[in-house]
This record gives C-alpha cells, structure tokens and sequence, in this order.
C-alpha cells in the first residue's frame, strides 16, 4: 500500500466524480468502473487504493521507456525552464524545429517535411486533406481524384475523417449518415483466411483484390491508406509478409499517393522504428502519434513528401497554402518529450533488445494457444494478441454483448495486471522497455486469469 494513501472518504469521492462527472472513451457509463491512478515507475501503475498493475497496454499503447523515466521527466523540466507552448501559426522553437530535421532524418526515403498536431486522428486527417489538395494543384492535376481506399477493418481515429475510411462498423455504424464514401478493400487476415486459401497464398490473394480496384478506380482515387505490418484496433491482425510492399507497387504503378498510418505501429512498436521499414516501403506520407512523446504528452506528426511539399508552394496569391492548422501544434514541451524519446532509443539500445523479449511473449504466447477459448495467438515486435472464440473449430466469435474479453481482463486485474480488450481480441502491448522478468508475470498472470 502506498505511504501516501488518500483517506478512504475521498477515495470514494472521487470514485464517485469519475463516474459522474467525466466522460470516459469508448465506454458505457450507465455502471462505470474504472482504475483511478494515481502514480506510475516504470511498467507499474499504482491506483488510489495503492495496487499495482502492470501496464499491459502502455497506457494505450503509448508508453515506451515506461512511466517517470527520469530522463524524460528532466527534458520536459528543462523545457519548461525555457517556455512551455509556442505557436506554429508563424513561429517556432528551437526544440521543435530540431525534432522535425530528427524525424525526417529517421524517417523512410523521400520523407522530408513535418506538419505536427496534437493526436493520432489529426495527423491522419492532415495527410488527407494534403493528399486531396495535392491533386488539385500538382503540376498536373487530377480534380477528379475525390476517394480514399481503405482496409477492412480499418481504423486510423475518431473525427469524421478518419471514421470514414474507418472500416469498424460498431464503432462507425451510428455516425454513417455523415460520413464520406471510400473504396475499401479486404482486410488481410492470416486467421480468417478463407478455406479455400492456402497461408502461402495469403499474400496474393489479397494484393488481387487491390489491383482490381485500382484497375477500377485508379482515377479517383486520392490515396490509399494503410496502417502499415498490423492492424491495430482491428484486433493486432497481421498482414502476410509482401502485403505492405506490394500495396507500394500497386500505388506506384497507378499512380495513387500512400498514406502510412503509424500512429500505433510507429516508434518502435512491430521491431523496427517504423514497419514501412520491415518491407522498405517509402509512403508519401507517415502518420505518427501515440509513442512519439514517449506516451508522456499530446503529439503528432505527419511526415510528408517532397513532391507534395512543393505543390504548395507558390505565391500568396496564388492560394496553394493548406489552411488548417492545431493551436498546440508543434508544443515545445510535447517536442522535448519526443526529444528524449528518441535519445533513449538510443542510449538504452532499446530496438536492439526487442527481439529477445519478442522471442519471450511468442513462446509464452503460443502456450495459450491450446487453451479451448484462444482461437488464435498472434505477435509482430512487442504488439501481441490473443483472439478468443465461442468455437475453436469453426473461429466463431462470441457475441460482442457478452463482453467476454472484458470480463477476462477484469480477472487479470486481480493478478495484478491491466490489459484493455478490443471485442474478443486481448491485446498485449507492454512498454518496449518491459523487462523479461516482467513479460513473465504478465503471462502468468493472464495464464491464470483464463484458468
Ligand atoms: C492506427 C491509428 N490511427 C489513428 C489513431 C487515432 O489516434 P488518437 O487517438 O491519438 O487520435 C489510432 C488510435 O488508436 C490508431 O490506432
């Protein structure tokens, strides 16, 4: 228990206001009931109560030198000594600008200009409007280009964009009267491969569905979009190897800008800084969020291309500027943490120690596999999942009504672990900086938690 416990008056107080008064994500809440933290070290989260849990989830997939790293915590404070917010409606800041050279110098080729915001779904949004603009004033323009193609299953955010080259109907369903139509395609899906389609098929099989629709509608489209390696939210759903690179080729060959959403793959989540680098993939644009500031403050960045840049450019009255802008686009002390970040990648070597843990979570993984609920174990880098079903044999889902997935990670908690489900889909995304020791309470403790 913590030393510095709350009497338990205001523990149930504030209990209470949680449940009133704030509005939680993704959450019903008529009956709410959710973790209050208070602190957090490293992997470890500790509530008012003073329980711990492990941070299964990277406090949403965020977290990646863990909680109070000191070096961040110092970086912000450094910053802070200087000035905390700058606007980027024509200013800057040192620490910002620098970052900018940083990502582009470790982004894929041909990467070369950062536009920041502050969350996932804007940076998604701004490479779509970039891209859709870019064919209106490119050297050659297409204005007929007005579509995006999107995956199955996609998800890149929650404002009325990036909902609509979402493919999720339960959480898109209600909004679909103001969404805008996109063309989508399969999502591919190694677990859910038709019977007629052998693994090694996979690959084909899905880039076919692509070339006919860019056969079909290469003149429409603006850019496709994909979140690059995994699926996230639709359940860490792992492309087969050759997907990504191929969806490359299909975009070069009809000439369709790409757009790579690395909001929750980027900064090191699949083993590789970005995944376009698992297939040497060079989009036109990349999307970063979540990981970028460490999990420590809001920020985004969409990293664009040079030759989209320059369809920008031009005299004032030439009306090419892209008009839209975020008031804390660009925010130093977001800027320093992301800084510090990517020193840390460097200075704890911490691409270099993923695949052991990797190694670790996939044998530990496949251990579950034959338990009669798993239908199916799945892990690229450190974002790993576990898919439960009603029926292993014909990968039936149990009713998303029943919250079973939820239920079971409620089980966890009491072992001393959070991890946030997605439907029937436990993900398993720890801190990159996790040690091997705790990837083994963690199994241990969902281990015990299916039992
Ligand atoms: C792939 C992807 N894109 C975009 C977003 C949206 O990011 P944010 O929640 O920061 O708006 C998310 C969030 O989970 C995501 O997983």
């Amino acid at each position: 228990m913590s030393e510095s416990l709350r009497p338990g008056g205001v523990r149930q107080q504030l209990r209470e206001l949680d449940r009133t008064v704030v509005w939680h994500a993704f959450s019903q809440m008529d009956g709410y009931d959710g973790l209050i933290i208070e602190t957090g070290e490293g992997c470890w989260l500790t509530d008012i109560d003073g329980r711990r849990y492990l941070d299964g989830a990277s406090s949403m997939w965020c977290n990646i030198h863990g909680h109070r790293h000191p070096y961040i915590d110092q970086a912000i404070r450094v910053q802070l000594e200087r000035i905390s917010h700058v606007t980027n409606l024509g200013m800057s800041h040192p620490t910002t600008i620098s970052l900018a050279q940083r990502l582009v110098d470790i982004t894929p080729d041909g990467l070369s200009h950062v536009f920041f915001s502050s969350d996932g779904a804007s940076a998604v949004e701004v490479a779509m409007k970039l891209a859709f603009q870019y064919w209106r004033q490119c050297s050659k323009p297409e204005p007929k280009r007005t579509t995006f193609l999107a995956l199955g299953n996609a998800y890149h955010g929650d404002t009325i964009g990036t909902v609509s080259v979402g493919g999720i109907s339960r959480f898109h369903e209600m909004f679909q009267p103001l969404l805008f139509p996109v063309l989508r395609g399969p999502c591919p899906d190694l677990y859910r491969l038709p019977t007629h389609v052998e693994q090694s098929q996979a690959t084909d099989y899905y880039l076919l569905q692509y070339r006919e629709l860019f056969e079909k509608h290469s003149d429409e489209i603006v850019a496709m979009i994909v979140e690059p390696m995994v699926q996230g939210a639709a359940g860490v759903v792992i492309q087969p190897i050759g997907f990504l690179s191929g969806i490359e080729r299909l975009c070069r060959e009809f000439g369709c800008l790409l757009i790579a959403d690395e909001v929750a793959v980027g900064m090191g989540r699949t083993g590789k800084m970005f995944a376009c680098e698992h297939e040497s993939v060079s989009p036109d644009f990349l999307c970063l969020g979540k990981g970028l500031t460490g999990g420590y403050l809001p920020m985004s960045a969409t990293v664009v291309a040079t030759s989209v840049w320059q369809a920008f450019l031009g005299r004032f009255e030439d009306a090419r500027s892209f008009l839209h802008g975020h008031t804390y686009g660009g925010n130093p002390l977001s800027a320093a943490a992301a800084q510090a970040t990517l020193d840390l990648f460097q200075m704890e070597c911490t691409l270099e120690k993923l695949p052991a843990k990797a190694e670790l979570m996939r044998s530990r993984l496949e251990r579950l596999r034959n338990h009669p609920e798993v239908g199916d174990v799945r892990i690229c880098g450190l974002m790993a999942a576990i898919e439960l079903v009603a029926d292993k044999a014909t990968k039936t889902p149990f009713p998303w009504q029943a919250q079973t997935a939820g239920k079971i990670c409620k089980r966890f908690l009491g072992k001393g672990l959070w991890l946030r489900p997605l439907g029937n889909v436990i993900p398993i995304i720890p801190p990159l900086s996790i040690a091997e020791s705790e990837i083994d309470f963690l199994f241990d403790a969902i281990e015990h938690g299916l039992d």
